[in-house]
C-alpha cells in the first residue's frame, strides 16, 4: 500500500521523537521512501545518525549545508513528497504552522508542500488540553491538515493524561488511510447511517446498566464510509472516542433514544450498519431518587428495549443493512439466523473465543456472513476490519 510513496517524516523537539525511529523503520519497510527532516532541537532527542540509517539518506536540518554550501531547496523537497507527516508535532510547530513562521527547513518545506500533510500531535497534557492548542489544531484541520490524534496515559512528565503521541503502527495505519481516501472516493451521493457504543440504561440518578463495548468498531466503520466520499450519521451511544472527520455525530443515552434518532436517520438513508452494543432490557422504571441500601436482597425489574435493527430491516426495501453478531457458542448458526430474522444483508461475525477480537482492542478476527456464504478473515486492525466491511457493502448495494 505505501509501496514507493514518497514520506517526508519531519521531527520535532519532543521526547517522543524516539518513536519516530520504529516510525520510519516501518514505513521503510512497508516500501515508502521517506527523507527525514528535523528541527535543530529534535537532533538533542534522537540522533541524525540513527534516522539516516533508517531512513537510508542523510538528514536535512538545515537549509544549506555549512561545509560546502549545498543548498537543501524545500520548494523540490515539497514538490517530491507525496505526504509530509510531522510526527512528533509539538504545540510550538503546530503554532507556527497555523501562523505561517518559517524559521526552520520543516517550516519551509510545509509552506511549500503541495502534498497531503499529516501531524502526530506529541507534548504535555495541560499544553494538549490548552486552548491555543486546540485552537490550532482546528485551525489546520480546517485547512485539510490530517491530526494524527495523540493516546491518553502516563506522560513523560510522570502526568497521566492526553498528549502521548499515537503508537508507529497506528501512524502507519493512519497514513495508509489517507492515501486510499485520496484515491477512493466511490461513495459520493450515498447516505449511511452507523449506530456504534453502548447505550445506557439508568436504575437511578447515580447508577446505570451498560456493557463493554468501546464504540472503536462502529467509528472506524464511519469514518471508513465518510473517506469513500458517503454523507455518514453516526449515532453513538458512550465513547470516548473523537468523532472521525466529516461524519454528524448524533450522541444518545439509551436504547430509546438510539431507537429513535436511528428511525428518523432511517427515511433518508441509503443503507445502514448496526454496529452498537444496545441494551436488550432496561428497567421498568428509573428512581428519581437514589436508591437506598438495605440488608435484604433487591432485584430490578426489566422490560425489553426495542430491537433496532429488526426494525430497520422491516422497512428496509433493497436499501442495505448490516450487523453485527457477537456469539459465544454455536456462532455460525446464530449469526445466520439474525441474517433471516433483521433482515440483514450481511452479518459479521466476531467471537469472543478469538484472542484480540471484540471489544475493547483495536483489533478485530471478523467472518462475513451473507446470502452467498462465509468469508473468513485473519485477524487485523479494526480500520482494516471497516474497510473490508465498506467494500462488501459496496459489492452488495451494486
Ligand atoms: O440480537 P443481537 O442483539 O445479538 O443482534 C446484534 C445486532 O443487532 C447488532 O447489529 C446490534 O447493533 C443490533 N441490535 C439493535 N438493537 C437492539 C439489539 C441489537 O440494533 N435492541
Amino acid at each position: 500500500m505505501l509501496k514507493g510513496k514518497h514520506i517526508i517524516l519531519g521531527i520535532t523537539g519532543s521526547i517522543a521523537a524516539y518513536k519516530a525511529a520504529m516510525l520510519c523503520r516501518i514505513l521503510v519497510k512497508e516500501g515508502a521512501e521517506v527523507r527525514v527532516i528535523m528541527t535543530p532541537l529534535a537532533k538533542q532527542f534522537i540522533t541524525p545518525l540513527t534516522m539516516a540509517t533508517l531512513s537510508k539518506h542523510p538528514i536535512l536540518v538545515e537549509f544549506f549545508n555549512p561545509e560546502n554550501g549545498e543548498w537543501n531547496s524545500h520548494v523540490s523537497l515539497g514538490e517530491w513528497a507525496d505526504m509530509l507527516l510531522i510526527a512528533p508535532a509539538t504545540a510550538n510547530t503546530l503554532a507556527k504552522m497555523t501562523t505561517g513562521i518559517a524559521d526552520n527547513l520543516l517550516l519551509t518545506t510545509y509552506l511549500s508542500a503541495r502534498s497531503k500533510v499529516a501531524v502526530a500531535p506529541a507534548m504535555d497534557l495541560d499544553m494538549y488540553a490548552h486552548i491555543t492548542t486546540q485552537n490550532n489544531l482546528q485551525t489546520l484541520r480546517e485547512r485539510g491538515v490530517e491530526v494524527i490524534e495523540p493516546g491518553a496515559g502516563e506522560l513523560a512528565s510522570g502526568l497521566i493524561g492526553k498528549g502521548r503521541m499515537a503508537e508507529p503502527e497506528e501512524i502507519v495505519e493512519q497514513v495508509k488511510a489517507i492515501f486510499a481516501k485520496e484515491c477512493r472516493k466511490s461513495l459520493i451521493g450515498k447516505r449511511y447511517i452507523v449506530t456504534a457504543g453502548a447505550t445506557i440504561e439508568p436504575i437511578d440518578p447515580v447508577r446505570y446498566i451498560t456493557n463493554h463495548s468501546t464504540g472503536k468498531m462502529g467509528y472506524a466503520i464511519a469514518e471508513e464510509l465518510a473517506q469513500r466520499g458517503a454523507e455518514v450519521k453516526l449515532i453513538s451511544g458512550r465513547t470516548t472516542l473523537p468523532t472521525p472527520t466529516g461524519v454528524q455525530r448524533i450522541d444518545v443515552l439509551t436504547a430509546e433514544d438510539m431507537y429513535n434518532a436511528a428511525v428518523e436517520a432511517w427515511q433518508m438513508a441509503d443503507g445502514g450498519v448496526m454496529c452498537a452494543a444496545v441494551a436488550d432490557y432496561t428497567p421498568m422504571s428509573v428512581a428519581d431518587h437514589k436508591l437506598k441500601k438495605s440488608d435484604d436482597d433487591m432485584s430490578i425489574a426489566l422490560r425489553r428495549t426495542k430491537d433496532i435493527a429488526k426494525e430497520l430491516g422491516a422497512t428496509k426495501g433493497c436499501r442495505t443493512l448490516v450487523g453485527f453478531a457477537l456469539e459465544t457458542d454455536n456462532e455460525e448458526a446464530n449469526a445466520e439466523g439474525k441474517l433471516q430474522r433483521k433482515n440483514f444483508d450481511l452479518v459479521v461475525l466476531n467471537s469472543l473465543q478469538d484472542a484480540g477480537a471484540g471489544f475493547r482492542g483495536d483489533t478485530n478476527k471478523v467472518t462475513l456472513i451473507d446470502r452467498d456464504g462465509h468469508e473468513e478473515h485473519p485477524l487485523m486492525s479494526k480500520r482494516e476490519v471497516a474497510a473490508i466491511i465498506v467494500d462488501k457493502i459496496e459489492k452488495i448495494s451494486k
